[in-house]
């Protein structure tokens, strides 16, 4: 069942930049998908739109079968999203608040939010950082924050932007493990990357972004093959012939 559905979207930045050109795409519900894209191909462009960070200038995009530029609140509610910079995401001054934000702006019960918060600080094995100061945490710890804030509005979709950039091995096994985990939870899981090696062998589908267009989409183990073309370097595996392979057993 369809969770996301663009039809002909387009959208070109105030400068003339035109960042998307006649995106069509459907995302099913429960489906893990990898957005794969050179620098400046339209994939953040293209995120921004499924939560009303953006509204199209041309074209429709629908969530749960509603247009997101009619009901953006209903969008945000499903379709959280985790930001490159995990620093511009953080808001609050404690662990605790900054993940309770999203459902204060809910309006939930309290109780309801402090489950929720202890829930997900658990998910992303940030328990015990309640009171600690978001800015003193180190990278991969703003990253897993960034998740818990999203968790915990409990959205159905789960969108991550570039999620392993500037981090170190473990904070990567850390956050790839949880994406991982989310997926089998039931999420529907969108990643954009222009670096495949530590993700594509979990996901569903590959699309392949160049210019604002959609220029593959389809099985990882089709779409890899020749993707060098793109901008996008092949994993180590599948450029030793053996396809895609884990990146972490
Ligand atoms: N605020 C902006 N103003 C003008 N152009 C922008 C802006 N943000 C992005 N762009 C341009 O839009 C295109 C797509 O950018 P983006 O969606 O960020 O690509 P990606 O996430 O794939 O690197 C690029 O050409 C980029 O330079
Ligand atoms: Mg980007």
């Amino acid at each position: 069942m369809a969770i996301i559905k663009t039809s002909n979207l387009f959208h070109r930045f105030p400068d003339g930049t035109t960042s998307l050109s006649d995106v069509s795409l459907t995302f099913n519900r429960g489906e893990f998908t990898v957005i794969a894209g050179a620098n400046g191909s339209g994939k953040t462009t293209l995120l921004r739109h499924f939560n009303g960070l953006l509204f199209p200038q041309s074209g429709t995009v629908l969530v749960g079968g509603t247009s997101v530029k009619e009901d953006p609140m209903a969008a945000r509610r499903q379709v959280g999203m985790v930001f490159q910079d995990a620093e511009s995401q953080i808001i609050g001054d404690t662990v605790y608040d900054d993940t309770a934000f999203g459902p204060e702006n809910l309006r939930l019960q309290r109780p309801e939010i402090n489950s929720r918060v202890a829930q997900a600080l658990t998910d992303v094995n940030l328990t015990g950082f309640e009171d600690r100061s978001p800015h003193n945490l180190s990278g991969g710890e703003k990253r897993r924050l960034a998740i818990a804030g999203v968790l915990a509005m409990a959205p159905q979709v789960l969108m991550m932007d570039e999620p392993f950039s500037n981090l170190d091995y473990p904070a990567t096994c850390t956050v790839l493990s949880q994406v991982v985990k989310l997926h089998e939870a039931g999420h529907t899981v969108i990643i954009t990357t222009h670096d495949l090696e530590k993700v594509i062998a979990h996901a569903q589908r590959l699309i392949v972004m160049e210019k604002g267009h959609v220029v593959k989409d389809g099985l990882p183990d089709e779409v890899i093959v020749g993707i060098e073309q793109f901008g996008i370097r092949p994993p180590c595996s599948v450029q030793l012939g053996k396809g895609i392979q884990p990146w972490v057993n």
